[in-house]
């Protein structure tokens, strides 16, 4: 098994892979192919659940993917996510619903949304025993106070406040940072200014590990941002498939012979 400290170890001295994943099949091949960090992100909202943002997503759905994956993962680190609101409004229900992720669900530790606001809460989680990834730069659980979801780091101050975030919650006991869509330089300038592990999404290639959501990874996507890289086709695959069944049954070549049995001993029910 990865544990947190091993992304400490291998930092700096390889790259660290992290894809998400939702289901069991998925984090079964992702897990299998060595991927060292499985993220059950809330992205789970928009890749599965047919949500427009991840905002509508609750700490059951997470629990219920989280539970998924983790029966599948034997290798990887499992990481879940903490949806819109179920972290940093009061701390009892943000420990509790932390505690759901790795008591009942399976995962090892938990990701927080980042900013000023996590600091204290980050502290205490790890306090408790309860690893957390910080994520700065794009936050898309602030999708309605961006607007969308626009490049950050982009002047002097706003990629000082990042790197001050960061350091923060270095000592606040964050074991690794995502940086998501922030400019190259300023993830590069991040990473080196702090020890845990970063690892980046739309952040350039300096980060200690990159991030990818799996259905953008593998083309099954519908839409996928420009920063990410599609290494497969999988959509295309399955419109084949799809197609193909519905013509081998709209023929009648399936199904065939092979497919089918019959109980010789039993007399006719009709
Ligand atoms: O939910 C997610 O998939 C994420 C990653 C893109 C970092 O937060
Ligand atoms: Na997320």
């Amino acid at each position: 098994m990865t544990t947190v400290r091993d992304l400490g170890t291998k930092a700096g001295e390889e790259p660290i892979t992290m894809l998400t994943a939702y289901d069991a099949p998925t984090a079964a091949i992702v897990d299998e192919a060595g991927t060292d960090v499985i993220l059950v992100g809330d992205s789970v909202g928009n890749a599965s659940l047919g949500y427009e943002t991840t905002l509508p997503v609750t700490v059951e759905d997470m629990a219920r993917h989280v539970g998924a994956v983790s029966r599948a993962t034997d290798e990887a680190l499992v990481v879940a996510d903490m949806p819109f609101l179920s972290f940093g409004v009061d701390e009892a229900d943000s420990l509790e619903n932390a505690g759901r992720m790795i008591k009942d669900a399976g995962a090892s530790a938990v990701k927080l949304e980042s900013g000023p606001h996590t600091v204290e809460l980050t502290e205490r989680m790890v306090e408790l025993g309860i690893p957390v990834m910080a994520h700065l730069g794009l936050t898309p659980q602030h999708v309605n106070q961006y607007g969308g979801y626009p490049r950050q780091g982009t002047d002097q101050d706003a990629a000082e406040r990042i790197l001050e975030l960061a350091r923060q919650h270095e000592a606040a006991g964050a074991f690794s940072l995502v940086l998501e869509h922030v400019p190259a330089n300023v993830a590069a300038d991040v990473t080196d200014a702090v020890e845990m592990p970063t690892i980046g999404i739309g952040a350039g290639p300096d980060c200690d590990g990159q991030v990818l959501v799996v259905d953008d990874a593998i083309g099954l996507s519908e839409w996928s941002p420009s920063f990410s890289k599609q290494f497969g086709n999988v959509r295309e695959e399955m419109e084949t498939a799809v197609a193909d069944y519905i013509d081998a049954v709209e023929s009648g070549e399936f199904p065939a012979d092979e497919h089918s049995h019959e109980a010789d001993d039993l007399e006719d029910i009709y």
